[in-house]
Order: structure tokens, then C-alpha cells, then sequence
């Protein structure tokens, strides 16, 4: 490598460390594994070395990664708070154990620690009461959490009577346990499913681990939202001007007497034997803790040791971690098959022969696209890792390819919707496969459906996805303007599979008379349901609640928006011209506006409906309106809202006039003035908008 390669290679190794510093710290989202995040810091660190003239001011190897955020008041830590050097092979703890021998020669002893996968804490107590909590930060300076740790039960906020320092702090690790973060997760899941957002997304927009929620958790803004996350800690460092006690094995038994609540997995060891078998041991027992963790931390537990070996510029030099890889199984690819969902994406899918990994069991992995497929070079009945890292779905990480059959014939994605056998579209640009039979394909239908009865749209009481697929497979539904026809008669006794049970038997389901009735009753009632969400029950690709809503005002009507140009839709404030395109794709469809037709056939609502009382303010203060034309509701309860509003209603248009609110069939004379003029005119909805935006 010449200067200027070595030169690139460092600016480019720094940009993307720091990127993946801020992934990790400040959005609680990763990107990539923790091996190779540290394998790109060992190469920079590396190249550094020998070329010290490139080293950037803020080189990723000159700070400890942030994770301050600015919506918490900072704090400067009394001790910094240091990371630990890491480790992967026995061979690195040799070295370091080596280090610490010709250091403080050869009588000392080890504290064999989980290395607990959370987010660092220092709590600070004085006389006995907890008065700060603030994380890690940047190592100098963190972010004051002290309320939405308060909210942690295992943190005592008052401890047990004991010989603790008058002040001292004490740092810990808090964490998500497995099981809560699987049913938080899967919570998430629906309300994102409820909220229309699109399959491809929700995928984006879940915790990928239970780190990651618990770091998400612990900066929510409202600790009353934290407290609903269920977060442990558990302690293991004590800081204190006056000595605790002697070693660091005591001080953690103390602090346990005191009240905190420390790990029972940790252990004395005395030589380096004890330390591997003490990892050797967590590396099978990990998958049996209620917690996830990425390793162990090694400490040497005599404290004047610890201050003889001192620091480096980041990590002690008396401790350092052992991370374990993520766990990783061998098996079969079966057979690919793909995923249809609501908006028609196309998901690829390995079934494997079921294998043991991570205390569950796997058969199936996500493939994700078209493009990982390919990177894998996938062919059948391949013999693959799998791996469950920071994902929830397991992944393949490779092939072992020395296993393959001479014969095998490579996987090509299919080029058809397995559902349908449309031809797929994969739009430029774009990772994903995409079935664009919309208005036939099954799965979609189904979908569609299932979208449009979900609580954010129409809320339809008494029916819920099971339901919908059983009648959509009867064939009583194709679209969701059938649900409307159901008839009692034809639903009740109506038997329909809804899937299989452990041992793999079909389970049925019957409808009774009083489901029927609740069927009924729920959609009579989603006929008084709002405009705004009739329209994003749609289901319109990128229509989501609040463009829904924004339409809603601006348009008045589905009729006036079926009518509306790609421009006028376009033009509005934070619409832009891909949710225009969406839109009059949709409504270019002769069988969506029959649909729609349909829809307000049964009764649903497809305007605005302005209740003239029922919006008050004082919004319109020192503001004059003439209202002119005809409009929704009559010219009377219109001025009324303005009035209702603090607004005064005039007579004439003047150069003083502030709005004319122009309805249909406005006269061509005041038309004209008020051009001559430069009033401001403005449509019934921008009128609206002006009361209910801030
Ligand atoms: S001791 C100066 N002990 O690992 C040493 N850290 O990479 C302070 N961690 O920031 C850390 N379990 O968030 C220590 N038993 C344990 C730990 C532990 C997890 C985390 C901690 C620290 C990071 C270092």
C-alpha cells in the first residue's frame, strides 16, 4: 500500500466507523456485527500506526463511541467511563494475560464476569439514596437519565442500612430480557401493521435485539412510557474516594448486601485455565439465561493491582473482554419459497432442515431480496450457516460450498408471483420484487382486507384477520367493499380452517350467531367513521395517516380528490409528486372506483364533514373573512365557525380583507376584484387547515 492508498483506506475507515458509532449509539440500530465493527477498528488502528501523519483529529480510534443525545441535560462523569479492550481467541487473553505478568509479575488473581449486552450506567447515591443516573455518553459527558431509571424496579432508590461511602457511584448494565423484548417486539409489530405502514418497512422499523430496545427505552422522553418496557440492570463496578473493601470481589458481594442487585455468575478465578473454562461454560449456558450477552469481562480483582496496571487512553489496562460469536448452526436448505404481502412485496424465504440454535429451534430464515440471494450464491439443497445475531428472523451467513453437489443447480429468483403468476416488477433502484396484480392476487386481497377492518382505519369490532381470510377463501369476499353484502344468513354456522396447530392438525373455526352479530354491528357502525379514515383504510400505496388526513382537508371529498390532477395533489405541503403518482394510479383503475362507488353506496363516509360547533379558538383573532359561493355545509354555519373562531365576517371585498373563501359558483365580479386586489382566497379545506393546524 503507497501513502496515498493508506491515506484513503483511513479517511474512508474513519467516516464509515463514525457512521456505525452513531448507528449503534444514537439511533440503537446497528448495521453491522460488533466482529466486524471491531475487525475495521483493528485495521485502522493498524494503519494509524504506520501512518501516524494521517491520522484524523477525530479518528474513531481517538474517542469512545456516543451515545449522547440532546434532548437530556449532559453531565461530566466523576470517573470516565471507560470501554474494554475486546477479544476473540484464546490466543488474545494469552497476550493479554502475558501483559498483565510482565506488568505486576505473577501473583495475582482474575474476576470472571458475564459481559451483560445493555447500556452502560453510572448511578451516583448519596447517603444511602440514589440522586443520579446518567449513561455512558462519550466517556466524558452523559446524559442524565436519573427519571426513567427511577421507573427500574431491580434499582434500589433507597439501599439497605450497611457500610456504603457517605457518596459513591455504582455502574451497572441495563438490559431487556429476551422474553419481553419478543412480546414488546411483537406489540410494535401490530400497531405498525395497524398504522398501514408498508411490510418492507416494519421489518426497518423494529428492535433488531433487545439492546437495542432497551437503549431505544432508556431515551424516551416520557419516563411513564419507560416504565412500560419492563427494564432490568445489573451492577458490577463500584466507584468510591474511600475504599470499599480490598479486592473488587468483595465490593461486588457488598454492594449485593447493600441492596443492588449483581449477577450470581461470576467467579474467582486463579490462572488463565479457570478464565477458559469459565468461558467455555457461559458459551453453552447463554442460550439458558433469561438475558442475552456477548461475552465475558475479565478483571484483575486486587484493586492496587487494578491502579498499578493503570489505563490506556480508552480501556483499563487490568480488564478486558472475551466476545462470543454470534451463535451459528449448520443445516440444509430445503427448498426457497416466497412471501406475498399486502402491498404486493415479495419476500424470499429459506426452509432448512430444523436445527437447534439458540435454545429455539430454526427452520426457516429470511433471505430478504433478490440481491442477497445472489451474494450468497445460493444453489439447491446447499449446505448453509445459520446464524442469529442481532436479528430476530435467523439469516444465512454463508454456504459451506466444499458440501455442494457437482450437480446442484443454482437458486434463480422466480420471475413470477407465486400467488398469481403475474410477472414480477423490480422498480430501479429498488432492493425488492414487487407483484403488481394488485386487484387479483391473493394474498394482497387478503391483506387489503385485513388492512381496512384494522383499528387506525375502519375498527371493525368482531372481525379479525382469521375471519377475513376464511370468508375471502369461501369466496363471500373479494374487495373490501363485500363486506358490506355479508348477510347474517350466509355467516353464521360458516366453518373455515384457520390454520394449523403444534402437532400440525388443521384448526377450524365456526361462526356462532353472536360473532355474526358482532360482524354485523361492527361494520353498521364504521359507516360514521371520519373521511380521513375511510381514506387510508384504502389501503393506497404510501398513503398513510397523516397524508389520509391531509387529503382529507384539502379535498373536502373522494369525489373532488378522484378529480384532483397529479399537480394539484403534488402541490400540497409535504405530498410531492410519488403520493400524487400513488394516487391517481389508484384511481385510474376502473375496478378501485367502482369499489369506491360501492363504498359509499353502503353508507361510508366519503366527505368531510365539518361540525361547524365544534371547533372553538381563538386562531382567527384580528382576522376578516367574506365568504363567497356555495360550499359543504351552509354560507350561515360557515361564518359562524368564524366567528365561533374570534374571525369577523365582512360584507365587500377591500384592499383591508385578510381571506375570501371561495366556494363553487362564485360570482365572476368578486372573482376579478379580488384578483385586482391580491387578496389572499382560500378553499373551504384551507380554511379548515387554518383552524386545526398550530
Ligand atoms: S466493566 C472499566 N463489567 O461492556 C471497565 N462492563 O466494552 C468498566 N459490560 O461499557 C466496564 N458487562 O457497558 C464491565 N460485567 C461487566 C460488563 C460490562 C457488560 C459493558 C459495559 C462497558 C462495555 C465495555
Amino acid at each position: 500500500m503507497n501513502q496515498e492508498e493508506a491515506k484513503k483506506r483511513i479517511d474512508e475507515l474513519s467516516k464509515e466507523l463514525k457512521q456505525h458509532n452513531y448507528n449503534y449509539y444514537i439511533l440503537s440500530q446497528p448495521v453491522i456485527s460488533d466482529l466486524k465493527f471491531d475487525e475495521m477498528l483493528k485495521e485502522l488502528e493498524k494503519l494509524e500506526k504506520e501512518y501516524p501523519q494521517f491520522i484524523l483529529p477525530d479518528s474513531p480510534t481517538q474517542q469512545v463511541g456516543g451515545d449522547i443525545t440532546k434532548n437530556f441535560i449532559q453531565v461530566k462523569h466523576k470517573y470516565p467511563m471507560l470501554s474494554l479492550g475486546n477479544t476473540y481467541s484464546e490466543e488474545e487473553i494469552r497476550e493479554f494475560d502475558a501483559r498483565i505478568q510482565k506488568a505486576i509479575g505473577s501473583d495475582y488473581e482474575y474476576v470472571c464476569e458475564l459481559k451483560f449486552d445493555g447500556l452502560a450506567i453510572s448511578l451516583t447515591y448519596e447517603n444511602g439514596r440514589l440522586i443520579r443516573a446518567v449513561t455512558r455518553g462519550d466517556g466524558v459527558m452523559g446524559d442524565d437519565v436519573t427519571a426513567n431509571v427511577k421507573t427500574i424496579k431491580s434499582i434500589p432508590q433507597k439501599l439497605n442500612p450497611g457500610n456504603y461511602p457517605a457518596q459513591f457511584e455504582i455502574r451497572g448494565e441495563i438490559f431487556m430480557h429476551k422474553k419481553t423484548f419478543e412480546r414488546l417486539n411483537k406489540q410494535l409489530r401490530n400497531t405498525l401493521i395497524e398504522q398501514g405502514v408498508d411490510e418492507d418497512k416494519i421489518e426497518e422499523r423494529l428492535y433488531k435485539n433487545p439492546r437495542n430496545f432497551a437503549s431505544g427505552s432508556l431515551k424516551l422522553q416520557d419516563s411513564k412510557e419507560v416504565a412500560k418496557r419492563s427494564l432490568d440492570a445489573f451492577l458490577y463496578f463500584v466507584y468510591s474516594d474511600e475504599p470499599v473493601a480490598e479486592t473488587h470481589y468483595e465490593s461486588l458481594k457488598h454492594a449485593a448486601l447493600w441492596g443492588f442487585q449483581v449477577s450470581d455468575h461470576f467467579k474467582l478465578c486463579k490462572n488463565l485455565n479457570e478464565v477458559m473454562a469459565f468461558i467455555k461454560k457461559y458459551e453453552q449456558e447463554r442460550e439458558h439465561l433469561s438475558y442475552e450477552i456477548d461475552g465475558v469481562v475479565i478483571k484483575i480483582n486486587n484493586y492496587n493491582q487494578q491502579e498499578d496496571l493503570g489505563f490506556t487512553a480508552k480501556t483499563p489496562r487490568w480488564a478486558i473482554s472475551y466476545k462470543y460469536k454470534a451463535e451459528t448452526a449448520i443445516t440444509r436448505l430445503n427448498q426457497v419459497s416466497y412471501q406475498v404481502g399486502r402491498t404486493g412485496a415479495i419476500t424470499p424465504v429459506a426452509n432448512l432442515k430444523p436445527v437447534l440454535l439458540a435454545g429455539t429451534t430454526v427452520k426457516r430464515a429470511s433471505l430478504y431480496n433478490a440481491d442477497e440471494m445472489e451474494r450468497l450464491d445460493l444453489h439447491e439443497h446447499d449446505t448453509v450457516f445459520v446464524e442469529k445475531g442481532g436479528e430476530i428472523i435467523p439469516k444465512i451467513v454463508g454456504v459451506d460450498i466444499s458440501k455442494r453437489d457437482l450437480f446442484a443447480k443454482k437458486i434463480e429468483y422466480i420471475k413470477n408471483c407465486p400467488e398469481c403468476g403475474s410477472a414480477l416488477i423490480r422498480k430501479e433502484g429498488e432492493v425488492i420484487h414487487y407483484c403488481p396484480n394488485d386487484s387479483h392476487c391473493a394474498p394482497q386481497l387478503i391483506g387489503k382486507i385485513e388492512h381496512f377492518i384494522s383499528r387506525k382505519a375502519m375498527n371493525i369490532e368482531g372481525l379479525g384477520g382469521e375471519t377475513v381470510a376464511g370468508l375471502f377463501n369461501k369466496g363471500l369476499i373479494r374487495s373490501y367493499a363485500d363486506l358490506y353484502d355479508l348477510k347474517p344468513e350466509q355467516l353464521i354456522g360458516l366453518e373455515f380452517e384457520i390454520g394449523t396447530d403444534i402437532d400440525g392438525k388443521r384448526k377450524k373455526r365456526s361462526l356462532q350467531e353472536k360473532s355474526v352479530e358482532n360482524i354485523i354491528k361492527g361494520l353498521e357502525a364504521s359507516k360514521a367513521i371520519p373521511f380521513e379514515r375511510v381514506l387510508f383504510a384504502l389501503g393506497i400505496r404510501m398513503i398513510g395517516e397523516t397524508v389520509a388526513k391531509k387529503l382529507a382537508r384539502k379535498f373536502g371529498s373522494i369525489q373532488l380528490l378522484m378529480e384532483a390532477s397529479k399537480d394539484q395533489i403534488g402541490d400540497i405541503y409535504e405530498i410531492g409528486d410519488k403520493i400524487a403518482e400513488q394516487l391517481i394510479l389508484f384511481f385510474s383503475d376502473a375496478e378501485n372506483r367502482q369499489i369506491v362507488h360501492r363504498l359509499e353506496q353502503s353508507g361510508l363516509q366519503m366527505q368531510v364533514v365539518n361540525d361547524p360547533d365544534e371547533i372553538r379558538s381563538d386562531k382567527l383573532v384580528g382576522k376578516t373573512f367574506l365568504v363567497s359561493g356555495t360550499f359543504s355545509m351552509s354560507r350561515d354555519e360557515l361564518k359562524k365557525t368564524i366567528e365561533n373562531n374570534g374571525g369577523r365576517n365582512v360584507g365587500s371585498i377591500s384592499k383591508s380583507l385578510d381571506y375570501l373563501i371561495a366556494g363553487d359558483k362564485m360570482g365572476p365580479e368578486k372573482l376579478k376584484k379580488a384578483l385586482e386586489l391580491n387578496i389572499n382566497m382560500i378553499s373551504e379545506a384551507d380554511f379548515f387547515k387554518l383552524l386545526t393546524n398550530n
